[in-house]
C-alpha cells in the first residue's frame, strides 16, 4: 500500500544480522569456498519454520559463519540499507552482535569497519542515515560482555547505544547491571530485549537493573497492568517487531497480537522488523500486516511513525538534518 510505503520512517529494531538473505548467505559461501550443509538458498528458506526464538537463534548463528571478510560485512549494510530505502525508511538504529562474531575469530575492527563502510555507501547512494547499537548476547557470561564494551571503547567504535539480546529465558538481565552502568558512563543509550518469551517481569527487570530508555519487543507487558502504567507514564517506547512475534509463535497467530491494547493503553509502540530475512518482511511489511489485520486508520499509522522518530537517540542537531 502506497500510504505506508510513503511514510516516512525510522527503524529502531532491526538485527543486521538478520538481514542476511538466503541468496547472500549461498553467494558469500561461494565466494569462500565454504561448503553448506544445504544445495542451495531455496532449500535454505525451508528451513526458516520456527517453533521459538531458540530454534531461530540455532539457524541465524549458523548463517553467520559466511560473514567473514570486512567486505562481508560492508555488503551485509549496504543491502539493508538500499532495502530500508525502499520501505520508506529515512533513518535506522541498527543492531550488531559482536560476540557472535569475535568468538569465530573475526575481529571486531573487521566486524564494525565494514558495516560503517557499507552504511557509507547506502547513505551516499539513497539518503538513508544510520547510527549502530551493540548487543551482548544474554546467554554469554557478563565478563565477556564485558570485555568487549573495553574492546569498543578502545577502537572507538561509532556506537551510539549497548542492548542486550539472544535467549530470553533463564538467562536474567540483572547481572548485566554494572556493564550498563559502564556504559551509562561513557554516555552510552541502553536497550534491551525483554517480554518476547518472558512475561512482564522481565520488561520490569530492564527498566529497574539496567536503566534501559527503550525495551525490545516488551509484548509480554500486557500481561501486568502495573508494567504498563510504567511505560506509559515513563514514555518508555517499545519496538515491536510483529511478523517476527508470529513466525517465532510468542503470540498464536496476528489476531491475538497485544498491539492494540498497548496503543490503547498510552504506550509509545513503534513497529519494526527484527530479523526481515527470516520472518518475512521488513518494516513496511511489518507496517502492512497490523495495518490490514487491526484496520488502523492513517492516524494511527503516522502516529506510529512519529512515535518512532520520538524515541531516536539522535541528538537534536542531528536530527533535523536526516528527518
Ligand atoms: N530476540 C532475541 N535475540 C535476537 C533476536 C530476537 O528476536 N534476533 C536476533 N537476536
Ligand atoms: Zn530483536
Amino acid at each position: 500500500m502506497s500510504r505506508i510505503r510513503e511514510l516516512p520512517k525510522v527503524e529502531l529494531h532491526v538485527h543486521i544480522e538478520g538481514t542476511l538473505e538466503p541468496d547472500l548467505v549461498v553467494e558469500l559461501a561461494h565466494d569462500q569456498g565454504i561448503e553448506l550443509p544445504y544445495p542451495d538458498a531455496e532449500v535454505l528458506r525451508e528451513r526458516y519454520v520456527f517453533a521459538d526464538l531458540s530454534s531461530f537463534l540455532d539457524i541465524y548463528y549458523a548463517n553467520l559463519d559466511v560473514l567473514r571478510r570486512r567486505h562481508d560485512f560492508a555488503r551485509l549494510a549496504y543491502e539493508y540499507g538500499a532495502r530500508a530505502h525502499l520501505a520508506g525508511v529515512v533513518h535506522a538504529e541498527v543492531f550488531f552482535d559482536p560476540q557472535a562474531h569475535r568468538s569465530r575469530g573475526v575481529p571486531l575492527h573487521d566486524v564494525v569497519g565494514g558495516l560503517v563502510d557499507g552504511f557509507d555507501d547506502a547513505r551516499a547512494e539513497f539518503g538513508v542515515t544510520t547510527d549502530l547499537i551493540a548487543c551482548f548476547l544474554r546467554d554469554r557470561p557478563v565478563a565477556e560482555a564485558s570485555a568487549v564494551l573495553d574492546e569498543l571503547v578502545d577502537m572507538s567504535a561509532p556506537i551510539v547505544g549497548v542492548g542486550l539480546d539472544s535467549a530470553e529465558i533463564g538467562n536474567p538481565a540483572a547481572p548485566f547491571a554494572e556493564v550498563f552502568a559502564r556504559a551509562a558512563a561513557l554516555g552510552l543509550r541502553r536497550v534491551a530485549h525483554a517480554g518476547e518469551e518472558s512475561g512482564p517481569e522481565s520488561v520490569r527487570e530492564a527498566i529497574e537493573e539496567l536503566a534501559v530508555h527503550r525495551v525490545d519487543h516488551g509484548i509480554r507487558s500486557v500481561d501486568d497492568p502495573g508494567v504498563m502504567a510504567q511505560l506509559a507514564a515513563h514514555r518508555i517506547p517499545l519496538t515491536v517487531c510483529p511478523l517476527s512475534n508470529v513466525r517465532l509463535r510468542t503470540v498464536a497467530d496476528l489476531a491475538s497480537h497485544p498491539l492494540p491494547h498497548l496503543i490503547e493503553a498510552g504506550v509509545v509502540v513503534t513497529i519494526n522488523s527484527d530479523d526481515p530475512a527470516y520472518f518475512g518482511g521488513h518494516v513496511d511489511d511489518n507496517f502492512l500486516a497490523v495495518a490490514e489485520q487491526f484496520a488502523l486508520t492513517d492516524d494511527t499509522l503516522a502516529q506510529l511513525a512519529r512515535n518512532s522518530v520520538t524515541a531516536i537517540f539522535l541528538p537534536q542537531e542531528r536530527r533535523d538534518t536526516v528527518l
